[in-house]
C-alpha cells in the first residue's frame, strides 16, 4: 500500500508523513527530500540552475520511481499533483489525503520560512499573501481529486495522523 499526501507548501505533509508512516510501521519518502538525495543538490538550486519547468520532469521522474516500492507514505511536493498527468498516476498507485489549509495560515505558517521555497522566496508579506491565494485557487481542484480530505485547522499533527489511520487502515 502507498498513502501520498499532498496540500500546499506549509500544510504539513512532511510531519503528518513522517507520524503516519510510523503508525503503519512503512517508510516515509518526502518527495523533495528524496530530489535532493538523488540529484546531489537543493531543490533552490535547481529551480535557479535549471528553472521549474526541469525541475517539474525531475519531480515526475522521481515520483514514478516510487510506483516500484510498496509499503509507503509519501509527502508529495506542493506543486506534484498540479503537473502532468501527476494526480492521475497518484490515484492510480496508492490512496491520496488532501490536507487541506486556509491561504491565511499557510500564510502565518511560511512567512518566516520563505527563504527556502523558491516560489515564494524574495516575495514581500503582501506580494506572498497575494500569491498563496491565487496558487491555491488554481491548485485546489486538483488537489480535491484526492481520494480523502482532512482539514488541519485547529489540530496538532499527531490528531490529522491519526484521523488519516483510521481512513485509510485496511480493514
Ligand atoms: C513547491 C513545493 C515544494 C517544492 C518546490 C515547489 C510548490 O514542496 O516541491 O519548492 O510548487 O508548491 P513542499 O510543499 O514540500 O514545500
Amino acid at each position: 500500500m502507498r498513502t501520498f499526501l499532498i496540500g500546499f507548501m506549509g500544510s504539513g505533509k512532511s510531519t503528518v508523513g513522517r507520524l503516519l508512516a510510523a503508525r503503519l510501521n512503512f517508510r516515509f519518502v518526502d518527495l523533495d527530500a528524496f530530489i535532493e538525495e538523488g540529484e546531489g543538490t537543493t531543490i533552490p538550486e535547481i529551480f535557479d540552475e535549471h528553472g521549474e519547468d526541469h525541475f517539474r520532469l525531475t519531480e515526475q521522474k522521481y515520483l514514478h520511481s516510487l510506483g516500484k516500492e510498496s509499503d509507503l507514505v509519501i509527502a508529495a511536493g506542493g506543486g506534484t499533483p498540479c503537473f502532468f498527468d501527476n494526480m492521475k498516476w497518484i490515484n492510480e498507485h496508492g490512496v491520496s489525503v488532501y490536507l487541506k489549509t486556509s491561504a491565511e495560515e499557510l500564510y502565518n505558517r511560511l512567512r518566516s520560512e520563505k527563504e527556502h521555497r523558491p516560489l515564494l522566496s524574495g516575495r514581500s508579506d503582501e506580494e506572498m499573501l497575494k500569491l498563496i491565494q491565487d496558487l491555491l485557487e488554481y491548485r485546489d481542484p486538483f488537489y480535491r481529486k484526492a481520494s480523502f480530505t482532512v482539514k488541519t485547522k485547529g489540530s496538532t499533527p499527531e490528531t490529522v495522523a491519526r484521523t488519516i489511520f483510521s481512513l485509510i487502515r485496511p480493514q
